[in-house]
């Protein structure tokens, strides 16, 4: 994104956050061929073997074909072989270990190779790291409902959006705009009313990890002179629906998320571009990672995770996110946000009230983003140089 926008007074670079877990690729997607992505405007080559998953640069340092197009032409060597002149790289390390067209005596130095990436798959999931320092253990990364499969179980799903991560990320920040521009999602039929004109407030997260939000008081209908109501008065028969559970905030003394599981907040907004949303229930995270591909496109993950509870609850959470959540909120109800969002002019803007949220989420991210420590420079670096 070449034009001045309102994040070049932010400390959010345009590609993301380097140095952290991203999750990349449903494990299925990947077999036995090589696969490219680009993530963090890193263009990059999945490839299985050895009963792993590699991840190094995809562009071969000898006349920079892309080794995507290449294969595993060793199979269980763990080895990539570009397809132009042979040369074949090891995937942990990146190092050439042949140049298939030069014979097995020519002398390879040991610089020459590509940058490999820590990659794992977890939650049916490939993760990657992306960075300039070594990989900080997975879980470092992510909340307690991914981390702790044992504890957790549920679905996830992608989508890609035409537009940047922080426009993205803005969005899932509680700036109030669900109350708006949701308020007749089909998911939301059977749901309470999402208050607005609340107190929002927004402050770190216990494990600093992000920023928590809380929202207080608010109001489902208002009466604006010269205009009429809002909602409109021929929105009322979906108002009429009684608005309990999911819409309200958590309750400080009550709610099982509180008093159970020592949640303080149902909604957070967490590093590199992570929003967490519970339910009052404490039983249920959505989990929403912001992904970004380049300055113009981000992968949108969404992890819905029940805890689990007996084989029964476990059944009715599954049945419920397969014939309901899937389509009403990972399809309907994001498209809702994907429309707009796509054509976001982020040039100008005029923060407001309800943009609390917002501001301390990009306040964060300049304080608080994970840096290499001063001189670093990580094996894999080291290796492609
Ligand atoms: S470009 Fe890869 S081996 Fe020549
Ligand atoms: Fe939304």
């Amino acid at each position: 994104m070449n034009a001045p926008d309102v994040y070049a007074k932010t400390a959010l670079p345009d590609t993301g956050l380097r140095n952290y877990w991203y999750p990349v690729l449903a494990g299925w997607r990947l077999g036995r061929k090589p696969r490219a992505i680009k993530i963090l405007g890193e263009d990059i080559v999945l490839f299985r073997d050895g009963g792993k998953i590699h991840a190094l640069q995809d562009r071969c340092p000898h006349r920079g074909a892309q080794l995507s197009q290449g294969s595993c032409l060793y199979p269980g060597s763990g080895t990539l072989t570009c397809p132009y002149h042979g040369w074949t790289f090891s995937g942990d390390s990146g190092r050439c270990v042949a140049k298939l067209m030069e014979g097995p005596e020519t002398v390879i130095p040991p610089t020459t190779g590509v940058k490999s990436y820590p990659v794992q798959e977890h939650l049916g999931v490939v993760w990657l790291f992306v960075g300039d320092m070594d990989a900080v253990p997975l879980s470092d990364d992510q909340p307690e409902c991914l981390a702790e499969d044992g504890t957790w179980h549920g679905f996830s799903t992608w989508r890609t959006y035409h537009c940047n991560w922080r426009v993205l990320k803005d969005n899932l920040c509680h700036d109030l705009h669900a109350p708006f521009l949701h308020r007749n999602a089909p998911e939301l039929v059977l749901q309470p009313i999402f208050p607005h004109a609340v107190q929002l407030s927004a402050e770190p997260t216990a494990d600093g990890r992000g920023v928590g939000y809380k929202a207080r008081g608010g109001i489902s209908k208002a009466e604006y002179p010269g205009l009429g109501q809002f909602p409109p008065q021929r929105e009322t028969w979906y108002r009429r629906l009684k608005p309990t559970g999911r819409g309200k905030d958590i309750d400080p003394t009550k709610s099982p998320a509180v008093v159970k599981y020592g949640y303080l907040h149902r909604q957070s907004s967490l590093l590199p571009g992570i929003t967490l949303i519970g339910r009052p229930s404490g039983d249920y995270f959505m989990c929403r990672w912001v992904v970004p591909i380049d300055a113009t496109t981000t992968l949108f993950y969404t992890f819905s995770r029940f805890r689990r509870r007996g084989t029964l609850a476990t059944l009715r959470d599954r049945l419920q996110w397969i014939f309901w959540l899937s389509w009403t909120h990972d399809w309907l109800f994001s498209d809702q946000d994907k429309r707009v969002l796509e054509r976001v002019k982020s040039q100008r803007e005029t923060l407001s009230r309800t943009d609390a949220g917002v501001a301390a989420w990009r306040r964060f991210v300049a304080e608080h983003a994970r840096r290499p420590p001063a001189n670093h420079q990580s094996d894999r670096q080291a290796a492609a140089e």
